[in-house]
């Protein structure tokens, strides 16, 4: 595992896009798995500026997101098309059929997760994946306890992360309580992972991740079994690292 500690968020999102653009120019179309949440923004500003700059095309570029919001329709200013298309999609010259979001309004929710999974195998799967990490060691919406062989699929979110997304909604009543996730396993059959962290709230999880066992308490823990993933966090989120890594 490679470890990149950055001095900030600005940064952490500059050195994601750089290890993301070099591996974009080996191949003539790219398929990146793509999160939400406030950590990833500064990648998506550098694509969007890297966009407008010339520097990198997504004309070519597919993309599955994570995950999505059971109950949520896309127009939904919570909801994570929403979200991605505000933060990313609309800014870069993407074309809008070639981003996959999960269908959380799907009338069969079980189907349309096998859906996806044979949507990303049958394209070849996910070129680079793009994660952030829960307080407590989530990686998409799988919560601790999560198998971590699991595909795509619904999951019940808990308590702790309907608490921490709250600030999102007007009412912490108003987060769903579900969530359709790619699995572990999905994200461990991407090529390359890299897991973006910032803020000293995030240390215990990077810690457990990176330094504990591998186990399902902690789902980012699986990825010490994926063979190409780099961490690039911030100062006070490797703050309880003990294993060497590179600082930029
Ligand atoms: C959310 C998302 C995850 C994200 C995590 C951290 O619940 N489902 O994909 O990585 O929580 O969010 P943030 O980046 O806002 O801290």
């Amino acid at each position: 595992m490679r470890i990149i500690v950055v001095k900030d968020t600005e940064e952490m999102g500059k050195k994601a896009a750089d290890l993301i653009a070099e591996e974009m120019k080996k191949k003539t179309s790219f398929v990146m798995g793509l999160a939400t949440g406030s950590t990833p923004l500064s990648l998506y500003k550098d694509f969007i500026r890297r966009n407008k700059a010339g520097e990198m095309d997504f004309s070519t570029v597919t993309t599955f997101n994570l995950d999505e919001y059971v109950g949520l329709e896309p127009a939904h200013d919570q909801s994570y098309r929403y979200f991605m298309d505000e933060n990313l999609f609309d800014h870069v010259n993407i074309l809008k059929e070639n981003t996959h979001v999960p269908n959380g309004m799907a009338e069969d929710i079980d189907a349309s997760c096998q859906e996806y999974e044979k949507m990303i195998d049958e394209i070849g799967g996910i070129d680079y994946q793009v994660l952030g990490i829960g307080g407590n060691g989530h990686i998409g919406f799988n919560e601790p306890g999560s198998s971590l062989g699991s595909l795509t699929r619904i999951k019940t979110l808990t308590d702790e992360t309907i608490s921490a997304n709250a600030r999102f909604f007007e009412k912490k009543e108003d987060v769903p309580t579900q969530a359709i996730t790619m699995g572990i396993g999905t994200t461990m059959k991407a090529k390359k992972v890299v897991l973006l962290a910032n803020g000293a709230n995030k240390a215990d999880a990077v810690k457990a991740a990176l330094e504990g066992p591998i186990a399902s308490i902690c789902p980012a823990s699986a990825l010490q079994l994926h063979r190409f993933v780099t961490y690039v966090i911030t100062e006070d989120c490797a703050a309880q690292l003990t294993l060497n890594h590179e600082t930029v």
